[in-house]
């Protein structure tokens, strides 16, 4: 049994779990938006040291990733609200402050619950003194958000996007930056993979709906269904034997467009955690070889565990892929999928700590890292054979523009249409954007060695 602070015997045996649930959401909050956490992590940290009920769990991280998706619309309105900035050593209460408006400005909850809880939880937090002062400004906030929102004025707040990613959105997609900023802020879909090696689509339906999820087929892949109130996946009937995997419909997109054929080899040199070097294998059990490398070792153990519960096998190697000498036979590869290390632009729905967490000067480091894994891993590529790069980011610069400066210097390769997949057709590929076809903003590029 976990060890029971005085806080945690106050939420499970008192009254406040409701203001513990805000107190800990604005925990996790602020350790993404001050601390630069991933939410994963933030989550884990806070969640692991509170024994509290999945209903309130949930509850925490609705929360907490509303904040953190909204931070600068909810962060104006405060500026807009409070009389005196909130000092530095009382981060905790203006993180409090973001989650109460949050609530207010975003969720059913009723006001006088939502503000009542957020003012317990500075009790919680042990500053009794903070009440009044949160009090005021979100009953202030609950009388007047019509007259406050009118009065939201900043490109980043009217967006809830830092100002360098909505630029280059915007400078990158003219026609639909509108429609994926608005995407980046919607809650994404809960898409599964069927694994039609064990179960056909419709039959996995009846499941599910046997076991009360609602689901749909995905109209844009053999294998996607989409569930319509996301559900966790241990609840997934079959999940554990393998059935379905959780993968958004653009990433379902990758393995059908490699058309693998029987005895081919494979290389996946960004794999894990293996949702495409299982997709891979369940779509095309007949390949001669599969060798899936990631450079991190604990996400080569996922990889494992995705393999593993699935029931299917690859050889796994935790390396840095581009030390090609360190770990490569010389035989080469009909087909190389590279998933690239990217900013994460595509999936700022899925993970909005991105809007947090990456700065430009990263792009930068991610656009050399992805030109090294392409440089070193074209040369192993068969006479005749092909490369699929792919990322899940919608700035050119990780995308078109990697892959025209590639076929600047290999004259012996070739672009592929891609006419199967859905997306913006360019010279270089294909892209997805967020929210059309309610999909997560991909890019993908097919890139053929001339035979000799
Ligand atoms: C987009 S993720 C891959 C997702 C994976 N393909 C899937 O579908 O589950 C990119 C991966 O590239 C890995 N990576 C980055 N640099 C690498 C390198 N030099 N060698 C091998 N893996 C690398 C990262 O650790 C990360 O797991």
């Amino acid at each position: 049994m976990m060890f029971m602070t005085k806080s945690t015997l106050i939420e499970t045996h008192g009254q406040p779990v409701s203001a513990q649930v805000r107190l800990q959401a604005a925990r996790a909050a602020a350790l993404v938006i001050d601390g630069g956490r991933s939410s994963d992590t933030a989550f884990s940290g806070v969640l692991s040291t509170h024994s509290l009920p999945g209903r309130d769990r949930a509850l925490v991280k609705e929360l907490a990733l509303g904040t953190v998706r909204w931070f600068w619309t909810l962060e104006e309105i405060l500026q807009r609200l409070l009389k005196t900035r909130i000092r530095n050593k009382d981060r905790d209460i203006y993180f409090l402050l973001l989650i109460g408006v949050y609530q207010l400005k975003f969720m059913r909850i009723p006001a006088h619950a939502a503000v009542d809880a957020t003012v317990q939880a500075c009790e919680l937090a042990g500053k009794p003194w903070a009440k009044s002062l949160v009090n005021g400004v979100l009953r202030n906030y609950a009388r007047r958000s019509a007259e406050v929102d009118e009065q939201l004025s900043s490109d980043a707040a009217l967006s809830a996007h830092p100002d360098w990613i909505r630029v280059r959105i915007t400078a990158a997609w003219p026609q639909a930056w509108k429609q994926i900023l608005e995407a980046n802020n919607d809650h994404p879909p809960m898409c599964l993979r069927v694994n039609l090696g064990r179960i056909g689509r419709t039959d996995y339906l009846g499941h599910l709906q046997k076991a009360g999820i609602g689901a749909v087929l995905d109209p844009h892949v053999a294998t996607g269904l989409i569930v319509k109130k996301p559900v966790a996946v241990e609840s997934l009937p079959g999940f554990s034997e393998g059935w379905a995997s959780v993968q958004d419909t653009a990433a379902q997109l990758v393995v059908p467009a490699l058309s693998l054929q029987p005895g081919e080899r494979v290389l996946d040199a960004c794999a894990a955690p293996g949702s495409k070097t299982a997709h891979m294998l369940e779509s095309q059990p007949a390949l001669s070889e599969v060798i899936a490398i990631d450079i991190d070792s604990e996400r080569v153990e996922r990889l494992r565990q995705t393999l593993d519960r699935l029931q299917l096998r690859a050889r796994c190697l935790a390396v840095d892929v581009t030390q090609v000498d360190a770990w490569w036979d010389g035989e080469p590869f009909d087909c190389v999928l590279i998933d690239a290390p990217c900013s994460g632009s595509g999936v700022i729905r899925r993970h909005p700590d991105i809007k947090h967490n990456r700065q430009p000067a990263d792009v930068d480091a991610l656009c050399q890292v992805q030109e090294s894994l392409l440089e070193s891993l074209w040369p192993l590529v068969a006479s005749g054979g092909r490369l699929m790069y792919v990322t899940c980011s919608v700035f050119p610069e990780e995308n078109q523009h990697q892959i025209r400066a590639f076929m600047d210097r290999h004259a012996e390769a070739i672009v592929e249409p891609l006419p199967m997949l859905k997306g913006v057709d360019c010279a270089e590929g294909r892209q997805t954007l967020p929210g059309v076809h309610d999909m997560d903003g991909f890019f993908f590029s097919m890139l053929r060695h001339r035979a000799h």
